[in-house]
């Protein structure tokens, strides 16, 4: 595939049936470290990357908590959930958010690549960083903050080039 042919064939995956090998993730977390940064300030942003079941049963439960839905699973049972956190130079820091958005965004097309199912992940993360204790077991670096998160795994998803409806996104244009 070329880049073009990845990006329409991107969709949202989230049924998974397996766990990544080692070069897979390690394809991945490439792709993750070769991402832009602004002002290249790469200390800024952390990566967690979490499959242990336990601590995954209980992100997903605290966000169908902080849903106040219980028969959710907001990380559709992957088996694998990468966190992408920031040093947030208060909550108005755009630059912060859209480095970890970025990083997440090159992890999900190099999925397509490479044929894992991936998914970006907002719910449970927005409740994950709600939750003092339950960061607290991340081991985050003093002063990070979790802002962006993908589910990964193995899956019987097929990709294949999508259509891409016109006019999605308003666009104006000033001329
Ligand atoms: C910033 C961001 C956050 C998202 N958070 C979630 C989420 O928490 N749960 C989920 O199931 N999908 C989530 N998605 C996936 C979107 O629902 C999906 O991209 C959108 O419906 C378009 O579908 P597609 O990705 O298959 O093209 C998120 C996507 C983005 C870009």
């Amino acid at each position: 595939m070329n880049t073009l042919q990845t990006i329409f064939s991107r969709k949202s995956v989230r049924s998974f049936n397996g766990h990544l090998s080692e070069e897979e993730l390690s394809n991945i977390l490439r792709v993750a470290y070769a991402s832009p940064v602004g002002r290249a300030m790469y200390e800024n942003v952390h990566l967690t990357v979490i499959t242990k079941e336990e601590l995954l049963n209980k992100i997903s439960a605290n966000a169908a908590e902080f849903f106040k839905n219980p028969a959710m699973n907001p990380l559709y049972y992957a088996p694998m959930y990468i966190l992408v956190s920031a040093k947030l130079a208060g909550a108005a820091d755009n630059v912060g958010y859209s480095n970890c958005a970025t990083i997440v965004e090159n992890m999900a097309l190099a999925a397509v690549e490479l044929g894992l199912g991936a998914c970006h992940i907002w719910g449970a993360t927005i409740a994950l960083s709600q939750n003092a204790e339950l960061v607290k077991e991340l081991n985050l670096p003093e002063g990070f903050t979790p802002c962006c998160g993908l589910i990964l795994g193995k899956t019987d998803a097929v990709y294949e080039e999508r259509e891409i409806l016109e006019n999605r996104i308003q666009t104006a244009y000033i001329k």
